[in-house]
């Protein structure tokens, strides 16, 4: 059985756990929330980088295979020092999925949601100047959105105010794909497909983040699929919370 490492600032990283089990159900999983600092989205790149270090340490002392930046935010702001810091070590992020919204759209136009950190960091601008051009790009932070989640709160009065706030600027623009560039929303994707209606798809990439894990561990001849299957959960905040979303996966 291969040992995968998974960190987000919140609970937000099992919904790129819950593709990973599918793929791969026959592993020992370790999960690590880092509530204590949840959110990341305003913070310093400095200081996601000295907690990215820090809970990367703890998921090698735990015997990880490779880990699995599930977290948007921290990807942009640490997986390549993280990558540098630990040449050995196999390291899959997550990054909005310009891409395929790109290939998707009829409208020609795409809308991300992400935090306010990804949608300033140099690998989402990079990435979003390969395609713009031929599609235009519309942005919104999800105002509120990791903080609805991290309470368990996905769908009511509350939540729809506060997802509408940020998604219904990007429809107003044209939009007919949303990406969702945080591993939060995909928790309100339901809410999120509601509000945009049927004409508008909406883009998770945690199936293709993990179908890459799965590639990374073959290619470093991890022994997958040998079971059995276990999974740990690990928070430096209230366990509560993180327990509340796993129990929806
Ligand atoms: N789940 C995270 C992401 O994918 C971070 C959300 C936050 O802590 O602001 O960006």
């Amino acid at each position: 059985m291969a040992v995968i490492g998974i960190f987000d600032s919140g609970s937000g990283g099992l919904s790129v756990y819950r593709e990973l089990v599918k793929l791969l159900p026959a592993e020992r999983y370790i999960y690590y929330s880092d509530a204590a600092n949840c959110p990341y989205g305003e913070k310093s790149a400095l200081f996601i980088r000295r907690r990215a270090r820090f809970i990367t340490e703890f998921l090698l002392d735990k015997g990880a295979d490779v880990i699995v930046v599930a977290c948007n935010t921290a990807t942009a702001a640490a997986i390549s020092e993280l990558r540098a810091q630990y040449p050995d070590v196999p390291f899959v992020g997550m990054e909005p999925a310009v891409k395929p919204a790109a290939l998707g759209t009829k409208s020609g136009v795409i809308g991300v949601l992400a935090t306010a950190g990804t949608l300033r960091a140099s690998k989402y601008l990079n990435t979003r100047g390969l395609y713009e051009g031929d599609v235009r790009v519309v942005e919104h932070v999800g105002q509120g959105f990791v903080e609805l989640v991290e309470n368990g709160v996905l769908d009511g009065p509350e939540a729809e105010n506060t997802v509408r706030a940020s998604l219904q600027p990007l429809l107003d623009e044209g939009a007919d794909v949303i990406v969702l560039g945080c591993t939060h929303y995909p928790f309100l994707r339901p809410l999120i497909e509601r509000i945009a209606g049927p004409g508008v798809e909406v883009i998770d990439p945690a199936p293709a983040v993990a179908r890459q894990t799965l590639r990374i561990l073959e290619k470093h001849g991890a022994p997958v699929g040998e079971g059995p299957f276990s999974v740990e959960l690990h928070s430096s905040g209230n366990p509560e919370a993180l327990k509340r979303i796993f129990d929806l996966c």
